[in-house]
């Protein structure tokens, strides 16, 4: 089992360019199901979720290849319209899926996805979308059969949450709906955005992404592509929480900072110094952290649930007290027992977190829970005295290409051993 070492305690400095975003890529490598052709998508992270895309890709019969950061795929042939169970269970985001592979095929089938690390992850919303746009989908013992019917339907479709993902899903299905689907109450994140910017250049007409209202109008021919996904705002997010939490200078480049400006709101409020320019940001935190006003996390462009667990450990060092509220899912406290391992002082009690700032963490042998939790792990080791060892890479691995890599690069002793 391999393990990450990290020995903490010394302020870190240096700047790392930060990888394309994990949750653009995702819905990103679905909608290249849509396009009968070849697309070639630049900037692709080399992390697990993307290896079990591919893997599902090649399942429905594309030609799919990662070289560095660039993956061709061409999805002129597909010969299936299934999702494999076990790559389902793997990564419960591919239920991205289902809304390209009846857009373009009229039919797909795949598990359920199931709960996860976080708590149950329902796909209800997914489902209720896809059946008023005229999908049928049957629900078996195996798991959803989906048909399109006569096709699939424009139509106005009313989110309860403003979901990430189905508003990612919809946008899939419109693009093979006749009409015009428009989408309200929609997810606002960058990475819908990213995911329109895509669409877009492979001739598809979507409208209104990063706002609450997206325009969809359906059947358009769709062409080749080569697009560059956008920067993963959230790995930016924990390397700079990992500057906090240690101190010292620390750099993220190739980032747009307004994409993750109420997290370096709330480092400022806690006594760093923070610079953006066009592509980069600098954090800077010579004297201790202080406690902040309670962190309330919520939909784009509120406080990100993703970047609460890593924001959590660089303040369990800090003076004075400060709560947590995590509005998303229902169980994304795993991290809070692990950094009690490394001398935390943390109270829960349902979706609320109280950490009390002390003064020095000590190093321990902790466990990833989850990617986010994971990642949270580390940010605390190196602020932590002494050595740390931190299990449950796989973890980490689905959204970080590489976390020691870019971590050393910001000055960090920190090193992956078998
Ligand atoms: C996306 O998940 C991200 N994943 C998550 O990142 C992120 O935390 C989340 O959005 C919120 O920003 C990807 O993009 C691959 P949601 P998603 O649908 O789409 C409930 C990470 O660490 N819900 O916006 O699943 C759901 O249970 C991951 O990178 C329903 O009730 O998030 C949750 O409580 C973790 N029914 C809330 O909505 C549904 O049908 C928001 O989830 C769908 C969702």
């Amino acid at each position: 089992m391999s393990k990450l070492l990290v020995t903490g305690g010394e302020p870190l400095e240096g700047e790392v360019k930060i990888q394309g975003a994990k949750n653009s890529v995702l819905p990103i490598l679905a909608a290249t199901v849509l396009n009968p052709g070849v697309s070639v998508i630049q900037n692709c992270p080399r992390i697990r979720d993307v290896t079990a895309s591919l893997e599902i890709l090649r399942h429905l019969g594309c030609r799919a290849e990662q070289t560095g950061d660039t993956v061709t795929i061409d999805a002129t042939q597909l010969v299936r319209h299934d999702v494999p169970d076990e790559l389902m269970r793997e990564m419960r985001s591919s239920v991205i899926f289902l809304g390209a592979i009846l857009a373009r095929l009229g039919e797909a089938v795949m598990c359920m996805p199931g709960g996860c690390e976080l708590g149950p992850r329902p796909i209800d919303l997914h489902l209720a979308s896809i059946r008023k746009m005229g999908g049928e989908i049957r629900e078996t013992s195996e798991g959803l059969n989906c048909s399109a019917g006569a096709g699939l339907k424009g139509c106005e479709l009313s989110l309860a949450i403003p979901s990430v993902g189905v508003t990612e899903n919809i946008m899939l299905a419109a693009c093979g709906a006749q009409g015009l689907t428009i989408i309200t109450n929609a997810a606002r994140e960058p990475e819908i955005v990213d995911l329109q910017r895509l669409l877009c250049s492979m001739g598809a007409d979507v409208q209104g992404a990063g706002s609450s209202v997206i325009t969809i109008t359906g059947c358009r021919p769709l062409h080749d592509t080569t697009y560059r996904v956008m920067a993963d705002r959230i790995v930016a997010a924990t390397y700079l929480s990992a500057g906090a939490a240690a101190g010292g200078r620390v750099t993220v480049s190739g980032i747009d900072y307004r994409h993750l400006s109420t997290v370096t709101s709330v480092l400022s409020e806690a006594g760093c110094a923070v610079r953006s320019g066009n592509d980069f940001i600098t954090l800077v935190r010579e004297g201790p952290l202080r406690s902040v006003r309670p962190i309330r996390t919520a939909p784009y462009p509120g406080f990100p649930t993703d970047a609460q667990a890593p924001v959590m450990a660089a303040l369990c060092v800090s003076q004075g007290a400060t709560m947590f509220v995590e509005n998303i899912f229902e169980r994304r406290y795993g991290h809070v027992d692990e950094l009690r391992r490394m001398g935390a002082d943390i109270s829960v009690e349902g979706r609320v977190a109280l950490i009390y700032g002390i003064p020095k963490l000590h190093g321990a042998a902790v466990v990833s829970p989850d990617l986010r939790g994971g990642t949270a792990l580390v940010v605390a080791a190196l602020a932590a005295e002494g050595e740390s060892t931190v299990t449950g890479l796989h973890h980490i691995d689905r959204g970080h290409q590489d976390i020691e890599g870019d971590l050393g690069a910001l000055g960090g002793q920190i090193r992956r051993a078998e």
